[in-house]
């Protein structure tokens, strides 16, 4: 799949999501139908979302046992979304189990593991969530955990993708959250701009509120566009 901006649409109902797609004027766009909207509106969302030919990242973090998961990855198997998430965190076996209940229906949907989210920093890894290890080291372990267990990706920040490639390899998809243009003093800790992105090695960036809270959402977004591709 080609490289590309990811909108996340945190949006609380069907009609702020529809309202804000129909700004773009029938553009095919790729879409993040995360937990606000998938709690509000359900798979019927994420249906819409790929009938009107959007691409769809299905963000709902699945971390249970593998039995649980693997059932959940097996409904959402039936959605044909692009791009769905567990947590790292969950295990190799529940990793595992995820890419097992997706290949319930033979389509394409990719499946990335969280690795330390990026509104985590060293502080919080260390003082509250009792991990001794550095940050990086964490995040490259969980890459390579989800590699071994047949994730085709992980979410991380574009500041760990370029070692994640390293030891994972360049065909490993590193899909990167946190994207801001300047400190936005909200809780993204591990950011970079969309050109930093492009340089660090991430395949795709995942945006929200930069596009989402933007006067001209579609003047943004074909900015962050043209700074990540490097073209129009
Ligand atoms: O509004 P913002 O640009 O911060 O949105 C980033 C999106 O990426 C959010 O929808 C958030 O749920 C998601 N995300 C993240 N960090 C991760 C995984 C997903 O910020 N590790």
């Amino acid at each position: 799949m080609a490289r590309d901006v990811i909108i996340a649409c945190d949006f609380s109902n069907r009609i702020e999501f529809l309202e804000f797609l129909s700004k773009f004027n029938k553009r095919k766009l790729f879409v993040k139908v995360g937990l606000e909207l998938f709690c509000s509106e359900g798979p019927d969302i994420v249906l819409r979302a790929k009938s009107m030919e959007n691409k769809v990242f299905l963000d709902l973090k699945l971390h249970d046992i593998p039995n649980t998961v693997e059932k959940a990855a097996r409904k959402i198997s039936e959605f044909g979304v692009d791009m769905v998430t567990v947590h790292a965190a969950g295990g190799r076996e529940m990793i595992s189990a995820a890419k097992k209940g997706l290949s319930f229906r033979k389509n394409s949907t990719l499946l990335l593991a969280v690795t330390v989210l990026t509104s985590i920093s060293q502080e919080i890894l260390t003082k509250e969530l009792l991990i001794n290890n550095t940050l990086d080291e964490v995040v490259k372990n969980y890459a390579l955990d989800a590699r071994e267990s047949g994730a085709d990706g992980v979410i991380c920040s574009p500041l760990e993708a370029a070692e994640i490639k390293r030891v994972c390899g360049r065909d490993f998809l590193a899909v990167s959250p946190g994207i801001r243009y300047e400190s936005a003093n909200d809780d993204q800790v591990r950011v970079s701009t969309p050109k930093q992105a492009r340089e660090l090695g991430s395949d795709f960036i995942v945006v929200g509120r930069p596009i989402t809270n933007s006067r001209d959402p579609v003047g943004q977004y074909d900015k962050i566009i043209k700074d990540f591709l490097g073209k129009m």
